[in-house]
């Protein structure tokens, strides 16, 4: 009798024991679904491409200029040359007329919206803004009135985005600068993100100093021959890799010993090196460690992975695990256009140690073609829009 009452007694306790459990199940359960479901929204908005749809009509009352826009994510199809407004400068802005301008692989992630995660940024379905182009030279039109540095008609370069058009705005405090004295529109346009990418590469993440052994893959394209005469201007021996047709190229630009990476794998040689600026990361990071130097450094500029979601961050995300656990350090880097820079390269411009390598140029309407070409990723250094 005593064995069946606390038999009751305890039955009730268990179901009351149960009972909490069960519901933080189900709330977690319904968290992991709305996760999941939010995951799942973010990606099928992430991926959407809107349709282009029709050129949208002129401004009214508004000065037209010609640019290049795209009014969709795609291939270089979608490009229009079209009338857009002129833009007016703001009281800290200056209106440069742009003669010549450069692209980038920059400029087709923003033309095709990839890796996606960038749309979190250019826009969801489609770009919120249309223009395209960073890289610029050109001459001063106007200035805002708290303007103190620049007057109309001073030459200057520098990088915005919209640069492939015919005018753009840059704020006073910005990526500009007054342009070389020895240096054509042309060659000015082709230095921006490429040589202040190769620059902040080896002088801030590389720590570079004379006498070391430096390694440029990929030295015959934008970044890389950049790399190459920026590396010998800082005193270091270097070895520049590319491919048969780019070896005199790359020799011509100083480069010590150039490696024809169709003949031969680079990371199965005996030189060592105390830095690697890698603009194509061809080879795995451990397959780098063994021509690296006990404390080099690695720099992943960047890769030919043109993967639409998280592909690219397989390198980075590498470099980041093995890094504590060697002696050697792995890194990469996303460029910064600085003003001082900009400064730093036309002075080297200036007292010739620098000399932009321009394999093609193309005229303004022309500018799909450009980025056709330099999406095939076999540049000969920068190619380059001409304005009129
Ligand atoms: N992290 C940043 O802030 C940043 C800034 C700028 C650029 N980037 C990235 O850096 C990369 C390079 O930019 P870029 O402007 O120099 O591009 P690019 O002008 O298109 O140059 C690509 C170069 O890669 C070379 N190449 C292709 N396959 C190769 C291989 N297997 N081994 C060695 N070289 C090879 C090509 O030379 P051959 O014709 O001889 O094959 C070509 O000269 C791009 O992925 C870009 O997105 C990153």
């Amino acid at each position: 009798m005593r064995y069946t009452r606390a038999k009751v007694e305890f039955q009730p306790r268990l179901r009351n024991a149960g009972e909490p459990v069960r519901r933080r199940y189900r709330i977690l359960s319904g968290i992991l679904l709305v996760l999941v479901l939010g995951v799942v929204s973010l990606a099928i908005a992430m991926s959407h491409n809107t349709p282009c749809g029709p050129t949208p009509p002129p401004t009214a009352g508004a000065t037209a200029m010609k640019a290049i826009v795209h009014h969709c994510y795609g291939s270089a199809d979608v490009i229009r040359y079209e009338d857009v407004p002129k833009p007016a400068p703001a009281d800290d802005e200056i209106l440069v007329k742009v003669h010549a301008a450069s692209v980038n692989p920059l400029d087709w992630h923003y033309l095709e919206g990839t890796p996606y995660m960038l749309r979190l940024d250019a826009g969801l379905g489609a770009p919120a803004d249309p223009r395209l182009g960073v890289d610029f030279s050109g001459t001063v039109e106007a200035v805002g009135k708290k303007v103190t540095r620049y007057k109309p008609g001073d030459e200057v370069f520098g990088g915005k985005f919209g640069a492939l058009a015919d005018y753009v705005t840059v704020r006073e405090d910005r990526a500009i600068a007054p342009k070389p004295t020895n240096a054509t529109h042309q060659q000015a346009a082709a230095i921006a993100i490429a040589a202040i990418t190769a620059l902040q590469g080896l002088r801030d993440k590389g720590h570079i100093h004379p006498g070391q052994q430096v390694l440029i893959n990929g030295a015959s394209g934008g970044v890389g021959t950049f790399g190459v005469q920026l590396a010998k201007s800082f005193g270091a021996t270097v070895t520049g890799v590319c491919s048969t047709k780019n070896i005199e190229l790359v020799r011509a630009l100083g480069a010590d010993r150039v490696v024809d990476y169709t003949q031969e794998d680079i990371t199965r040689g005996t030189q060592r090196y105390d830095l690697i600026l890698d603009n194509v990361a061809t080879h795995s990071l451990f397959d780098y460690r063994r021509i690296m130097n006990p404390d080099a450094v690695y720099v992943l500029i960047g890769s030919s992975d043109h993967g639409h979601w998280f592909g690219w961050l397989w390198k980075p995300l590498q470099a980041w695990v093995i890094s504590p656990f060697t002696s050697q350090k792995f890194g990469m880097i996303f460029a910064d256009l600085r003003q001082e820079d900009l400064a730093t390269l036309a002075s080297l411009m200036e007292s010739g140690k620098l000399t932009p390598v321009i394999d093609r140029t193309y005229e303004l309407k022309d500018a799909a073609d450009a980025l056709r070409y330099l999406e095939k990723g076999h540049a000969r250094g920068k190619v380059v829009v001409t304005i009129d």
